[in-house]
């Protein structure tokens, strides 16, 4: 094999791998859509979340990972009051489950708004709902150096070299996801509230120091830049 050839075989084998590894299940895009609508009075019409981190982004998560949260809503292993009323059995059955983190998923955000294009006509409206999909976290104030460092040594590992997150795993992304709703959740981590990987992450969590934790959330600020 000459070189070009061997690095097309070890590129295509490379995007392969990562196409793989975001399979997608099949779902019922009219139910998605259907059960999608009384998500989007907390998460948004394209599951984009909150800036403010109230309520998290939901869209291109890893399907899996959406999933067992619902299932960890629903037996109250995991506390989310607010959903209550919407992930009981009776309101979003097993399938619905399925069909509604599938859909979820497929949903992508855009990182920047489009470039005009001068030849063809300003569509204002069309330009106003891109802007409600494009997601970009601002940067965190932090250290985003040494969070780095500390996010390759510590977090990496599970959560992609990015933050991307690694489906197969049902590890969730964290670049791209609101900040002060990353740290809400870490709270939880540490206080026991919320179970991380395994028994030992709270102490593992309470570990680290405010500023610590302040630089990892700034390092992952940068990565969707
Ligand atoms: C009344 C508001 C509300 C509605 C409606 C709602 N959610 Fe949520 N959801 C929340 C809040 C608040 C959180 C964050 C809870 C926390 O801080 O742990 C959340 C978290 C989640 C998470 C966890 C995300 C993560 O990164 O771990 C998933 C998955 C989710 N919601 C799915 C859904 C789906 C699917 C629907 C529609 C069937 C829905 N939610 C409807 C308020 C809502
Ligand atoms: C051994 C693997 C592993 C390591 C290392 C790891 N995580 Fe996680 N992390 C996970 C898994 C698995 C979940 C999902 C848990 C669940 O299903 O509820 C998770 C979830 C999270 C969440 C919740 C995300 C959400 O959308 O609600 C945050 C925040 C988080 N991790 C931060 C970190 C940080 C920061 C580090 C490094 C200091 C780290 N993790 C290291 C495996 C890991």
């Amino acid at each position: 094999m000459n070189k070009i050839v061997l690095f097309c075989w070890l590129f295509s084998s490379l995007t392969l791998a990562m196409a793989e590894d975001r399979v997608i299940p099949d779902f019922d895009p009219d139910i998605g859509e259907e059960i999608m609508e009384i998500c989007a009075g907390c998460h948004g019409i394209y599951a984009q979340g909150t800036p403010d981190g109230e309520y998290p982004r939901l869209a291109g998560l890893n399907p899996a990972y959406l999933e067992r949260q619902i299932i960890l809503f629903k037996t109250r292993k995991r506390i989310n009051i607010p959903m209550i009323p919407y992930a009981n059995d009776h309101e979003l059955s097993p399938e619905d489950v399925k069909n509604i983190t599938a859909y979820i998923a497929s949903i992508e955000l855009p990182r920047h708004m489009s470039k005009l294009d001068p030849n063809k006509e300003f569509d204002p409206l069309a330009r106003l709902e891109e802007s409600k999909k494009v997601t970009n976290i601002p940067h965190y104030p932090g250290d985003p150096k040494a969070g780095g460092k500390l996010y390759r040594q510590e977090c990496a590992s599970c959560h992609g070299r990015k933050g991307e997150g690694k489906w197969k795993k049902r590890v969730p992304m964290l670049t791209g996801q609101h900040s002060d709703y990353l740290l809400r959740q870490i709270e939880n981590i540490r206080k026991g509230k919320r179970f991380h990987d395994s028994e030992d992450d709270a102490e593992l969590f309470r570990g680290y120091t405010d500023e610590e934790i302040a630089n990892i959330l700034a390092w992952l600020s940068y990565q969707d830049d």
